[in-house]
């Protein structure tokens, strides 16, 4: 017995009204098909599945392709029966079809599972899973032959009720299980005979039907999960809940979410317990944070590992970079990619760094500019302290020891040096390297005029007369 899934990918999603093709729109940080392929990958193996491509094909195979599945080529988009026409050739060979829709995300394994059992089960030629939502509004309706037989006499779709079954509140899900034999030796009579002209597989149901094969209807647990994304609107709804199910599972491991309804939380993120969101934070991508931290209101992290008892405060950007333990963010602070924050550091408001490493215990408090550079640990980098790490053509490394102290308002130019316990004066441009010890000036000594404003006042008013 060979099993395949057919996932429909080929639609362009007229009614998002987007230049990008429906099943590359992202909900919970990952695309609508890639999603669904995570849940058929744990059914069957990635190269049992086949994807119909077609509206931009290139660009859904290139955005799927890493997940080993194959795909299948639907070159005109003529109807989701016409979608399962051009896999034919492909899935030659195997016993049965499960077809999922690349536009129905929420769907989980295991409901996939129990419609391949059901399906098994009832011997069926073709098996519809349903659900029954609040709003059955622009779903294809399934009318059974009996109220409590799971046989299925059609599936009507939305534009072609009549008015007898426009209170039939059970919905196609677009998914369903099928045998292979029967399925290609009937799908050639399905025309395009309806609303929109296309061929669609849902009237496979009645034709089934009317030659004799048996076909049934399992509805799925919870209506959520076969929830279809037709419209932007649509998809905010699944983003929503599929977010509120992220912080549902990182609150069940102790972490506190404050207003969890207004966070941003991707599927892929990994919190400690202990550890508190404040209200209107986004943490996305391949983030991880420990134990007992505290991410303040506004602050967006991205990519990023932050370990236990870091306190990022509200404001900050974070993107693809390291705090360790104990260290302080924020607010307003500037995190781009491979920033290295050591254990105890603290990083204020309005300072940048990027590919920047603070060591142990070191501290860059104000209005600071840290590029392309490496400083010790218990370093102390005053306000308004810029690494001039760019000659308009090259990058250049700034290398600070241990113990420095770099006063405030001091431009270092790259490439530099500045050794262990070093002492910059505030207001320096140093352009040459600082051995260890040592106090480097880089700036005009002060001169001071004595009564020099008093004459200047003098000699104004005198010229007033
Ligand atoms: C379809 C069902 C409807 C069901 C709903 C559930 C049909 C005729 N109707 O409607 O009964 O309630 O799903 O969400 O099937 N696709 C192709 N090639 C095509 C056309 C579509 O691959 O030529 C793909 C789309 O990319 C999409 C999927 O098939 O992923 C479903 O197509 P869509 O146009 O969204 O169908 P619905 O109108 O939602
Ligand atoms: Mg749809």
């Amino acid at each position: 017995m060979r099993l395949a899934i057919v996932i429909m990918a080929a639609g362009k999603g007229t009614r998002l009204k987007s230049k990008r093709p429906k099943v590359l729109h992202e909900i919970g940080g990952k695309a609508l098909l890639r999603h669904v392929i995570a849940s058929a990958s744990q059914i069957v193996p990635p190269q049992d599945i086949f994807v119909v491509i077609g509206h931009e094909a290139a660009h859904v195979e290139a955005a799927a392709k890493d997940t080993g599945v194959k795909f299948v080529h639907q070159a005109e988009q003529r109807g989701t029966g016409h979608a399962i026409q051009a896999a034919q050739a492909a899935v030659q060979g195997y016993d049965s079809l499960l077809v999922l829709s690349g536009d129905v995300p929420l769907l989980k394994p295991e409901t996939i599972a129990r419609l391949r059992d059901f399906h098994f089960e009832q011997r069926a030629a073709m098996t519809i899973l349903t659900a029954a939502p609040a709003d059955p509004t622009g779903y294809g309706r399934v009318i059974r032959k009996r109220p409590d037989s799971p046989e299925v006499a059609a599936i009507v779709e939305q534009k072609a009720l009549t008015p007898g079954q426009q209170s039939v509140r059970e919905i196609n899900s677009g998914i369903y299980a099928f045998q292979t034999s029967p399925l290609f030796a009937h799908i050639h009579e399905l025309t395009t005979k309806n609303a929109h002209g296309e061929y669609y597989l849902t009237d496979l149901a009645a034709l089934l039907g009317k030659a004799g094969e048996r076909v049934v209807a399992i509805e799925a647990p919870q209506s959520t999960e076969v929830l279809g994304a037709n419209t932007i609107a649509e998809m905010m709804d699944l983003d929503r809940e599929l977010r509120m199910e992220t912080a549902r599972k990182l609150m069940a491991q102790g972490v506190t979410i404050l207003r969890p309804d207004t966070v941003v939380i991707d599927s892929s993120v990994e919190v400690g317990a202990d550890t508190v969101i404040e209200p209107f934070v986004q943490l996305l991508g391949k983030t991880t944070i420990g134990e007992d931290c505290r991410v303040r209101s506004y602050s967006v992290i991205e990519d990023s590992t932050l370990a236990d008892r870091v306190l990022v405060r509200q404001g900050c950007v974070i993107a693809n970079s390291r705090i360790e333990h104990g260290a302080l963010i924020g607010p307003f602070s500037h995190l781009r990619p491979e920033s290295e924050i050591g254990e105890g550091a603290h990083v204020g408001n309005f300072v940048e760094t990027k590919k920047a490493k603070l060591g142990k215990g070191s501290k860059a408090n104000h209005l600071t500019y840290l590029g392309d550079a490496e400083i010790g640990s218990e370093t102390n980098v005053g306000a308004g302290v810029i690494t001039c790490n760019y000659d308009g053509v090259h990058k250049h490394r700034t290398l600070i020891g241990n113990g420095v102290f770099v006063g405030s308002d001091s431009t270092l130019v790259a490439p530099l040096t500045i050794g262990n316990g070093a002492y910059i004066a505030a207001g320096s441009c140093i352009t040459e390297d600082v051995p260890d010890n040592a106090l480097a000036l880089g700036r005009t000594r002060q001169t001071t005029k004595e009564g020099w404003a008093s004459s200047k006042k003098r000699e104004h008013d005198a010229h007033k007369d």
